[in-house]
């Protein structure tokens, strides 16, 4: 649109154009800058600034543009530098002089921070929509596999038993934090920005609340400096998006690792698994593999971004500009990977006896004949002691512990009697039964606690 250069007595360089356009990108926000416009315009006529009936034009015409954009019909001008010029100036066209109206009382600075601002609350909500998804299918499998034991690793070498469901559980809870997370960036982001105006605020009687109340903001900005230059709560969802990708990436190693013919604890789903183009024997985890991928992207996006901002003197800079294919990028990471995930979890097929097999190997319940001692009144270093020198006893001997005699076991501790010779990984995962342990009744209590948080977001809450 010619009239921001007035004052210029040539047109911008081409390749001035092409380096200050965000337009290639921020079309992306056409429906927030339409809804922005439409409710500024409505509190412009309910204020007397602007005649009703303009408004009326203005907000019909505004209306018709989404509709061409949605539709594919509308032309995007490589000259127009963003989204906001460019349905303005479509806005002439179809309206003449009426259009130079509707930017009474605003500027493009406070004009992208709402825009962005309404991007990132729908952002926020799709992301939790989808963590609940996920959470869900977590649950799910966990209760359909209450009763399956697995060997809980510390350092990746078999420690203790533990419930299957237990380990999935671990990643409901990383969900959980996630999806507060978002709710708490969620609180930050529904800050309503317009009459800031370009960086002091605006000369007319606007109503600021009229605007909020339009749109579903909870409340107004405070200072208009702030609010046309701060970006942190975009930061916030890139660094939430970062920390949730990360845990994804924890699942996506664990579903990589699972599903190796080393482990075999789970097979995936045809529908969720790839091939190889050599080796026709492969089903491969690529999913998995992609989200632990991706992960490096959404942190170079909140690095990108925190750099960006760094040392920014008040107010609006242009390289806030830089905000949005960070922003975008990590939502188009971040929802696709949650949304693939649900839908792996949902059809892993589970391997009882290949995670069992494995729960019972390796000394695996070593800690629990030191706990045996301990029980009989030996204190746990010396306990610990006794049961290092059984187990190395015992794999010298290429004997599992429970192929050990009662006179062998005997050899090390008099406190050894029959009944320590009846451990196994079922009464070691029930003797954990304390609260966030790994026993059946605790996991049982866990689950059911899991849906009703479940329910609970699916009611608004977090
Ligand atoms: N495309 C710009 C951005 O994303 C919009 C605001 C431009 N404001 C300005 N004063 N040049 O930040």
């Amino acid at each position: 649109m010619s009239h921001i250069r007035s004052r210029f007595n040539a047109p911008a360089a081409k390749p001035v154009v092409e380096y200050t356009s965000s337009l290639p990108f921020d079309k992306r926000l056409y429906r927030h800058d339409i809804a922005g416009s439409i409710a500024h315009t409505k509190m412009l006529a309910k204020q007397a600034i602007i005649p009703q009936q303009d408004a009326n034009t203005i907000i019909k015409y505004l209306t018709s543009i989404a509709g061409e954009i949605e539709q594919g019909k509308f032309e995007f001008k490589a000259e127009l530098e963003d989204i906001h010029m460019a349905i303005e100036s479509r806005l002439f066209e179809l309206t003449g002089e009426i259009a130079g109206k509707l930017h009474t009382a605003r500027s493009r600075n406070d004009q992208v921070a709402l825009d962005m601002r309404l991007f990132t609350k729908e952002a926020i909500s799709e992301t939790v929509v989808r963590l609940r998804f996920l959470q869900q299918s977590l649950v799910e499998l966990a209760e359909e596999n209450k009763d399956v034991v697995m060997p809980g690793y510390t350092h990746l070498q078999t420690a203790q038993p533990v419930l299957f469901a237990h380990h999935l559980l671990a990643y409901f809870e990383m969900f959980q934090r996630d999806a507060e997370r978002f709710g708490e960036a969620l609180k930050r982001t529904d800050v309503m920005p317009l009459g800031s105006g370009a960086l002091a605020g605006v000369a007319y009687d606007i109503d600021r609340d009229f605007v909020a109340r339009e749109l579903g903001f909870s409340q107004i900005s405070r200072n208009s400096m702030d609010a046309v230059s701060d970006r942190d709560f975009v930061i916030e969802y890139l660094a939430a998006a970062s920390i949730c990708m990360m845990h994804l990436s924890r699942l996506a190693e664990e579903v990589i690792i699972w599903s190796s013919a080393e482990f075999g604890f789970i097979e995936l789903d045809d529908a969720y698994a790839t091939g190889s183009s050599i080796m026709p024997q492969k089903k491969n985890p690529d999913v998995a593999e992609l989200a632990r991928g991706r992960v490096g992207r959404t942190y170079g996006n909140l690095i990108a971004l925190l750099t960006t901002m760094k040392a920014l003197p008040l107010s609006y800079n242009r390289d806030l500009q830089e905000d949005k294919e960070a922003l975008f990028d990590s939502v188009d990471t971040l929802l696709p990977s949650l949304e693939v995930f649900s839908g792996m979890i949902s059809s892993l097929k589970i391997k009882k006896e290949n995670m069992e097999r494995a729960a019972s190997r390796d000394y695996i319940l070593a800690t629990d004949l030191a706990d045996y001692l301990v029980s009989r009144g030996e204190t746990f270093r010396n306990a610990h002691g006794i049961t290092a020198r059984l187990v190395s006893y015992a794999a010298e001997t290429g004997k599992a512990l429970n192929r050990l005699s009662l006179s062998e076991y005997k050899r090390f501790s008099p406190l050894f009697n029959k009944d320590a010779l009846a451990i196994s990984k079922s009464s070691s995962v029930a003797a954990r039964n304390i609260a966030g342990g790994t026993a059946p009744q605790q996991v049982e209590k866990a689950i059911d606690r899991a849906k009703e948080m479940i329910g609970k977001s699916n009611k608004g809450g977090f």
